[in-house]
């Protein structure tokens, strides 16, 4: 998930990042940014129930802090609950758009397959799921799924089958673009 990402999620579509800006926002006049990081943490906690990553990288934008420092602290402190990394993460775009246009079926799929739903991890420790409650941009070429860091567009619940497939065998690069 790069920030250029959440930076393209303005409009009517960002309503979950709208919510995690404002809540950022309440730390705006705070002299040394890094110094609102746990209370922050404890304030998405609170709201999500743990930390998800596209927060994560959120908090590093607008706190000026490193991941690894963010999740240095995260992970510090076990009253904050992180995402078990897993080996592959599956990020499902839920903007207005791909929502219409059947991400909820990817959803569908991905539970099927891997048997996990959202921010659970595959017993093996492959992959996860996560999703993302704003427009990645792409519209046109709805619904976009990213996978590892790679934005996959027009994906079909048989395309992501395959593309699962792919990469659990190592042959993942066929599709790459
Ligand atoms: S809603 Fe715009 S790319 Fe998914």
């Amino acid at each position: 998930m790069s920030l250029t990402v959440l930076n393209n999620g303005g409009g009517s579509s960002s309503i979950e990042l709208a919510k995690a800006n404002a809540i950022l926002d309440k730390y705006d006049s705070w002299d040394i940014k890094r110094e609102a990081l746990i209370p922050v943490l404890q304030d998405f906690q609170h709201e999500y129930g743990y930390i998800p990553a596209p927060i994560a990288a959120l908090i590093s934008q607008r706190l000026d802090l490193t991941l690894p420092e963010i999740y240095g602290v995260a992970t510090f402190y076990t009253d904050f609950k992180v995402l078990q990394k897993a080996e592959h993460r599956i990020l499902l775009c839920e903007g207005i758009a791909c929502y219409m246009c059947g991400s909820k079926g990817l959803a569908k799929l991905v539970k099927e397959k891997l048997g996990i739903e959202h921010t659970e991890v595959t017993p093996d420790g492959k992959w996860t799921v996560e999703r993302a409650n704003w427009c990645f941009g792409a519209c046109n070429l709805m619904p976009i799924v990213e996978i590892d860091h790679t934005v996959y567009g027009n994906v079909t619940a048989e395309k992501l089958s395959q593309l699962i497939d792919d990469i659990n065998t190592g042959k993942f690069k066929e599709h790459h673009h």
